[in-house]
């Protein structure tokens, strides 16, 4: 089969299992194949795959069809227009984390903080905090995961995307391996509820890990601990700002009220117009 019939034969599979965006996934998936970019594929589509190369691309196809993500497939994401190396280690970094990194970005510069002491917890593929130091070339960011193996990935990407030396990665349980004070505390920590975990799509449930996703009977159990704890490690009106799932608004502005450890608690829409960042300043007087 030439490179064009290849694309429709493998897109007809994925359409009739479902997957919401077939051509797509089988045009990223052939051009990464073959290692070349898309275009070359157009450009190319009358030439027939050798025999190796159309028994590989059907495995790949094979894979896709039973749900595995095009970017463990091809081994990396686009994030904050960075290339990122992903694998089932690392929760895939998604679109909708941008608004997160977007809202840091903001807040300091408002604040005129530019060169600004930043702590990214559990920091996954190291999306959040490599974005971070790629606009804030004076920033100091420090990044942990409870995963070692998903530091490892991090550490591979900050070194794919940053100078050697940006980005201090530390292992252990949320603010335990965490020392000193920090302008900033952001985090897409786990917010899924175990209710919810069987509805997520089979892509997520069968691929990603499970402990960057839950978060215990409703989803809360991370920003229960974060919210009250993170003000022990701002600094005086020090910002706290995190991910939430798009129905935790008023759970999260709880959380923060009951702490009574923050004022200026904000919340900010993602593009499809859904709360999807928390924002709270730490009241000058609170100690966490
Ligand atoms: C939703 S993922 C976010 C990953 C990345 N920051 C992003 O936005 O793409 C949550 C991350 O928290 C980490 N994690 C889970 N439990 C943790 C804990 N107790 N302490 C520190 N990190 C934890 C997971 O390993 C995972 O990398």
């Amino acid at each position: 089969m030439t490179i064009g019939q290849q694309i429709e034969s493998a897109a007809e599979v994925f359409l009739s299992s479902g997957l919401t965006t077939p051509r797509l996934d089988a045009e990223v998936l052939l051009a990464s194949y073959l290692k070349k970019d898309r275009i070359w594929l157009f450009v190319h589509s009358d030439r027939d795959l050798s025999v190796p190369e159309a028994e590989g691309f059907r495995r790949w196809v094979a894979r896709r069809q039973e749900g595995e993500p095009v970017a463990y497939l091809v081994g990396h994401k686009e994030f904050w227009s960075l290339d990122f190396a992903v694998d089932p280690r690392v929760l895939i970094p998604r679109p909708d984390t941008e608004v997160l990194v977007e809202e840091v970005l903001k807040t300091l510069a408002l604040q005129g903080i530019f060169s600004p002491d930043i702590l990214d917890l559990g920091t996954g593929s190291g999306a959040i905090a490599i974005a971070l130091a790629s606009e804030l070339p004076e920033a100091r960011i420090t990044a942990t995961d409870l995963s070692r193996e998903a530091l490892a990935v991090a550490a591979g990407n900050a070194k794919r995307n940053l100078p050697a030396g940006r980005i201090e990665f530390l292992q252990g349980n949320l603010f335990d391996p965490v020392k000193g004070l920090f302008d900033a505390i952001v985090s897409n920590p786990p917010y899924i509820a175990a209710g919810e975990y069987s509805q997520l799509s089979r892509e997520v449930r069968n691929f990603e890990p499970r402990e960057a996703l839950l978060a215990g009977e409703d989803g809360l159990d991370f920003y229960a601990i974060i919210i009250p704890q993170a003000a022990s490690f701002l600094k005086p009106e020090g910002w706290l700002l995190l991910e939430i799932g798009h129905d935790q608004k008023k759970l999260v502005e709880g959380l923060f009220s009951q702490s009574g450890l923050y004022r200026d608690v904000t919340f900010r829409k993602d593009y499809a117009g859904r709360w999807r960042v928390a924002k709270a300043r730490r009241k000058e007087e609170a100690c966490g």
